[in-house]
C-alpha cells in the first residue's frame, strides 16, 4: 500500500493512494467521467482521450488525460469546464463517425449532451465489426497482454484499420472465454452459444467446444478454458464440472446437509 496522498476533483477532497489513476479516484467516487480505453486491470495508455481534465493545481497546468494522471498530494483538477467540454464533444463526435452503430457509444456520448456528428460517418462495407468499434484496443490488450493468448490483434491502418483475427480466418488460439466481450466499452464483438458450440462471431465466427454441466447437462463453459482451470482445481479436490447455477444449489445442498466444507465451492 503506497502513501496516502489529498486529491481535489471539482472542489472536493478526496484521499487516494500516490500514483494512482487520478480516473479511478473519480470513478470510485461517483464522479462521471467518460473513458473508453481504461480497465482498472490494464495499465492505462490514454489512447481514447475522452477522459480529459484540467490541472489547476499540484502537476503540470492545462488539460490532460485523467487515466494516466498520477495522484500526488494537492493535485487539483476540474471535469467539467467550458474548454474541456468542448474538445469532448469533438471526440464524441469523432468516435460517432466510427462507430454509428454503437448504441452503447451513442448513449455514452447523448448523457455528456453529444447527439449527434458533424463528421462523415465510416463507409460500413465490410466492416465485420458492424461499425460498433471505436478502436479503443482493450479487447487486444486483454487477450494479450493480460490472458497471453494473441488470438486477436489490429488489422490495416487509417480509416481502414480494425480489430480481428489474422488473416480474417477462424482462430485457432482463442479460448473463447469472452475476455474481449466482457471488457468491450462499446459492446462491438458479438458471441453465441449454439448447441455444444460457442460460436465468436466477430472474430470470423471462431468455434469453440462448450463443456456440459454434469448436473443440469447444460454446456456453460469453453472447454479450453475449463480444461486448464478443472486441472489445477481437481488437485484441491474441488469439481468443477458444473454450471454457476447448479454450483449455488449444490452449495446450498451441501451446507445444510453436512454444515461445513464442500467439493463444490
Ligand atoms: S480512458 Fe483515458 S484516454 Fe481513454
Amino acid at each position: 500500500m503506497g502513501r496516502r496522498v489529498k486529491v481535489t476533483i471539482d472542489g472536493k477532497v478526496f484521499s487516494a493512494e500516490e500514483g494512482e489513476s487520478l480516473l479511478a479516484v473519480a470513478l470510485r467516487n461517483g464522479i462521471d467521467i467518460p473513458h473508453l480505453c481504461y480497465e482498472e486491470c490494464l495499465e492505462p495508455y490514454g489512447s481514447c482521450r475522452l477522459c480529459i481534465v484540467e490541472v489547476v493545481e499540484g502537476f503540470k497546468k492545462g488539460i490532460t488525460t485523467s487515466c494516466t494522471l498520477g495522484c500526488v498530494d494537492g493535485l487539483k483538477v476540474l471535469t467539467n469546464t467550458p474548454e474541456i467540454e468542448k474538445h469532448r464533444k469533438v471526440l464524441f463526435e469523432l468516435y460517432l463517425a466510427q462507430a454509428p452503430n454503437s448504441e452503447k457509444l451513442k448513449k455514452l456520448a447523448e448523457k455528456f449532451g453529444v447527439y449527434s456528428t458533424r463528421f462523415k460517418e465510416k463507409n460500413l462495407k465490410n466492416d465485420p465489426l458492424n461499425g460498433k468499434c471505436v478502436m479503443c484496443g482493450l479487447c487486444v490488450r486483454v487477450c494479450n497482454d493480460v490472458l497471453g493468448v494473441g488470438a486477436i490483434n489490429f488489422i490495416g491502418r487509417g480509416y481502414r484499420a480494425t480489430v480481428n483475427v489474422p488473416y480474417f480466418e477462424e482462430s485457432d488460439v482463442c479460448k473463447g472465454c469472452k475476455a474481449c466481450v466482457e471488457v468491450c466499452p462499446v459492446d462491438a464483438i458479438d458471441y453465441s452459444d449454439v448447441g455444444d458450440k460457442r460460436v465468436m462471431i466477430s472474430w470470423s465466427n471462431t468455434k469453440v467446444d462448450l463443456i456440459k454441466c454434469s448436473v443440469c447437462g447444460r454446456y456453460f463453459s469453453p472447454l479450453p478454458v475449463f480444461g486448464s482451470v478443472s486441472k489445477k482445481l481437481s488437485e484441491y479436490g474441488v469439481v468443477c464440472d458444473v454450471c454457476p447455477d447448479c454450483r449455488k444449489r449444490l452449495i446450498a445442498k451441501n451446507m445444510t446437509s453436512s454444515g461445513g466444507y464442500n467439493s463444490y465451492a
